[in-house]
């Protein structure tokens, strides 16, 4: 090689430097498109992220509970379902992120301001539709939970003697990185971190507990694939306890000792879940239990996977309602929060017919009593289930009293057999999935053979109380 050829040959290579990395781009490694900031719900259009897919979240946290620091390190598998230039997961502000990897790669990563709780990730390449990647991100700060639209805290809620973690709607980015829409369902395995003597319950199986020096690592694993707000990582002092229902279902339940009165209500917890099982079909877990916790700043209880949690000793009726959500509502999910009559309206009908099934007040008579409210109540009536309006109707009383009256409304119309053949039916079609509320009506109506527009109409949408 001559002397000129090199020189020659290193001009078109710097030239090629240049040029080459779009052209070779297009060639063999696409630039993709960044995936979008949300998830197109129009009650809370920041949650969710666009362009993937995730499967399993592996999730080790630690919480200190003197100083509320919360750390963690998440490591996500997900696939890509656009090629992405660059995505997002849901994580609040507060939790600083140190450092992000994309299949074993530093990613470049922002967390702006303005964009309250995405986290903004680069990948070095580009992630090709149809592939899976892993991301695994370290972060840390203050726990602070949020303030829903309807004024209630959401998320990893600090208590005097450790954490009450509830997400739903949107307090997952309170405590780890997420893709936090309802739609987008994952496995997960937990392992959170306290100091020894306190108890961390998360969701599915307890896996380990192991103790190292002053602090006692408890980890858990869910394997059926559930919706980001059903996850939790409860911490406190309980105590512990297991059992398995007559049918087989292994349960744990986790009590603060100063809710005492909690202990003769979950007596019939196995009987609930079996009887449960009979009427809508087998439990759709691998375990059952409950959490409850001395959090009554809280105000409510959530049907988190497998394990429900209270904010303080249930009466029947909660511990029912949050024992049927297992089906209607952490099985069957709703696709956006306007359809929260799947969850909400099922929920307290199935408590409803517990109550019956105990002998107490039937469906029927429920009904009545609900019927006895005058149209000018409005809060009994409105919003309308079907249609509760924002983020801020989504928990309003007629969701869960007028919309369990349209489930008691429906059995009086099509008959028992009619009627549990649509409770039941519904729920193997939507296994582990998502649906909406037009979705149910069709299903209803097929299974009865008639039209039930006008039905669904007075009692779901219709702005003022239904003829009934
Ligand atoms: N799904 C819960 C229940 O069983 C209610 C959750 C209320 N959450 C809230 N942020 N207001 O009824
Ligand atoms: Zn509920």
């Amino acid at each position: 090689m001559t002397p000129r050829r090199v020189v020659l040959l290193t001009a078109v290579l710097s030239a090629a430097a240049f040029v080459l990395p779009e052209t070779a781009a297009v060639a063999s490694a696409p630039h993709g498109t960044p995936g979008s900031v949300g998830s197109g719900d129009p009650y809370f259009p920041r949650q969710g992220n666009g362009g993937y897919d995730v499967s399993h979240y592996r999730l080790a946290v630690h919480y200190v509970p003197g100083t509320k620091r919360l750390s963690g390190v998440a490591h996500v598998t997900a696939r890509a379902t656009m090629t992405l230039s660059r995505f997002d997961l849901d994580l609040r502000g507060n939790l600083h992120v140190s450092s992000v990897r994309v299949n074993g790669h530093r990613a470049a990563y922002r967390q702006p301001k303005k964009l309250v709780q995405e986290l903004v990730i680069t990948p070095r390449h580009a992630l090709r539709a149809g592939r899976r990647f892993h991301v695994t991100v370290h972060y840390a700060g203050t726990a602070r939970p949020v303030t829903d639209p309807d004024g209630s805290l959401d998320g990893f809620i600090p208590t005097d003697d450790g954490a009450f973690v509830a997400s739903e709607p949107q307090g997952a980015p309170t405590w780890y990185p997420v893709n936090d829409t309802p739609r987008d369902k994952a496995t997960y395995a937990v392992s959170i971190t306290v100091p020894k003597g306190l108890t961390a319950v998360s969701n599915g199986a307890l896996t380990g507990r192991h103790a190292h020096g002053r602090l006692v690592t408890w980890s858990w694993a869910l394997h059926q694939r559930v919706s980001s707000y059903l996850v939790t990582a409860t911490l406190g002092r309980f105590a512990v306890s297991r059992g398995r229902t007559s049918s087989g279902v292994p349960y744990l339940t986790a009590v603060d000792p100063r809710e005492a009165a909690a202990k003769p209500v979950l007596k019939q917890l196995p009987a609930i879940v079996d009887y449960f099982s009979k009427v809508y079909g087998r439990y759709p877990f691998g375990q059952a239990g409950a959490i409850v916790d001395h959090a009554h700043k809280v105000g409510y209880a959530l049907e988190t996977a497998t394990r429900p949690l209270f904010d303080r000793a249930p009466d029947v009726a909660t511990l029912s309602h949050e024992l049927a959500h297992q089906w209607y509502g952490d099985d069957v999910t709703v696709a956006k929060w306007r359809d929260i009559w799947l969850n909400e309206g099922f929920a307290e009908f199935s408590s409803w017919l517990y109550t019956e099934h105990t002998g107490g007040q039937t469906t029927a008579q429920h009904l009545a009593t609900l019927l006895a409210n005058p149209a000018s109540d409005s809060d009994e009536w409105l919003p309308p289930p079907g249609n509760p309006g924002s983020g801020k109707g989504i928990f309003a009383d007629s969701v869960y009293d007028r919309g369990a009256g349209t489930l008691a409304a429906l059995r009086q119309l099509v008959g028992d057999r009619t009627f549990f053949a649509i409770m039941r039916g519904w729920l193997p079609a939507h296994r582990y999935g998502n649906a909406t509320v037009g979705q149910f009506t069709a299903f209803a109506q097929r299974v009865a053979h008639r039209n039930l527009t006008h039905f669904f109409y007075e009692w779901l949408y219709k702005n003022g109380k239904p003829t009934g």
